[in-house]
């Protein structure tokens, strides 16, 4: 058992992490900006809580090394930390903290091309490189589990926390969008429950971590996935978009994929479209291998 430091704690995908590892009895340190909610978001007696400011390191190596934390978990929230300066910090201070391993908040594909709201992804990866250039200095992996599968139930909710999210399939409304000549491109889905199961699993491996971490719940192309809707849910209507107005940032199409939940960053409506869209048709290389722990389903 390490202790464990989450960044980004409170949030959705971090608590479904968290509930994992909290099961396997691991010491875990929320990090947040802001004081513990009452009552707290868990009362695990294994769970603790720490206000971090992500401006200072020394408020970050201090909480890390007071915890003496073992393994980082960020799950910041790329889209307000656009360029990654938070992460960065943090990333410093595990250094500084003699942290043993880091996994920034990647949870995407293995390409965030077209994708410019996540453009801090590649920016932390980048930083991740650098710092390990010559000698290694921090462990660390990039979790790439494609699309979060729990998506694919809106307006339904799958899982505890990760609320639902529209995607190109609205199996709701019984339409899914599709780009013209790429219907054999490949899309990757995991389910939150199973990445947290992944991350737990690493946390527990003892050997080195990868630079990458693929998982792959579900692979299908674009044309398969909409004979699976289609068995579920009747005959559905289709829209063709091109990918060159997607890549444009353009979606030229008669209904807007909706996003259920608040978001700060209203940008984040548009950008989810060519996210999922050309994801698939150009990015989904993501995600290909379970090959460290092949038969966990
Ligand atoms: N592949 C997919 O389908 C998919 C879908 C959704 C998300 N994701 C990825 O999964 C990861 C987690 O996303 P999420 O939706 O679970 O996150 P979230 O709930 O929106 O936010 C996570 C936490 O980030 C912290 N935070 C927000 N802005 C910050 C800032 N400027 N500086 C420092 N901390 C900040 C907040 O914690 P405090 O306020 O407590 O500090 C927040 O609770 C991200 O990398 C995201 O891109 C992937």
């Amino acid at each position: 058992m390490v202790n464990i430091a989450v960044a980004g704690g409170s949030g959705q995908l971090a608590r479904e992490v968290i509930d994992a590892l909290a099961t396997n009895l691991h010491t875990i340190v929320i990090l947040s900006r802001n004081p513990p909610p009452s009552p707290p978001l868990c009362t695990t007696p294994n769970i603790t809580n720490a206000t971090v400011d992500y401006t200072s390191l020394p408020s970050l190596t201090s909480a890390l090394s007071s915890h003496r934390i073992h393994t980082v978990l960020s799950f910041i929230q790329p889209l307000s930390d656009p360029h990654g300066a938070a992460q960065i910090t943090l990333i410093n201070a595990c250094v500084a903290a003699g942290v043993h391993r880091f996994a920034p908040s990647e949870y995407s594909s293995a390409k965030t091309t077209h994708l410019p709201f996540w453009t801090s992804k590649s920016l932390v990866g980048s930083c991740l490189q650098q710092i390990n250039t010559p000698d290694p200095v921090l462990e660390y992996t990039l979790f790439q589990p494609g699309l979060f599968m729990d998506y694919l139930a809106t307006p339904y909710q799958t899982s505890k926390h990760i609320t639902p999210l529209g995607t190109p399939f609205d199996l709701e409304n019984r339409r899914a969008v599709v780009v013209k000549g790429h219907e054999d491109a490949v899309l990757v889905f995991t389910s939150a429950r199973d990445i947290a199961k992944a991350v737990t699993m690493m946390v527990e491996y003892n050997g080195r971590w990868p630079e990458v971490s693929g998982m792959r719940g579900g692979r299908v192309t674009f044309g398969e996935m909409v004979d699976i809707c289609e068995k579920l849910r009747g005959r559905m209507e289709i829209t063709e978009v091109e990918a060159r107005d997607l890549e444009r940032g353009e979606l030229k199409m008669g209904w807007g994929l909706e996003r259920k939940r608040e978001c700060k960053l209203e940008c984040f409506l548009l950008p989810l479209c060519p996210f999922s869209v050309v994801s698939g048709a150009k990015l989904s290389r993501a995600s290909r291998d379970n090959r460290k722990f092949p038969k966990r389903r």
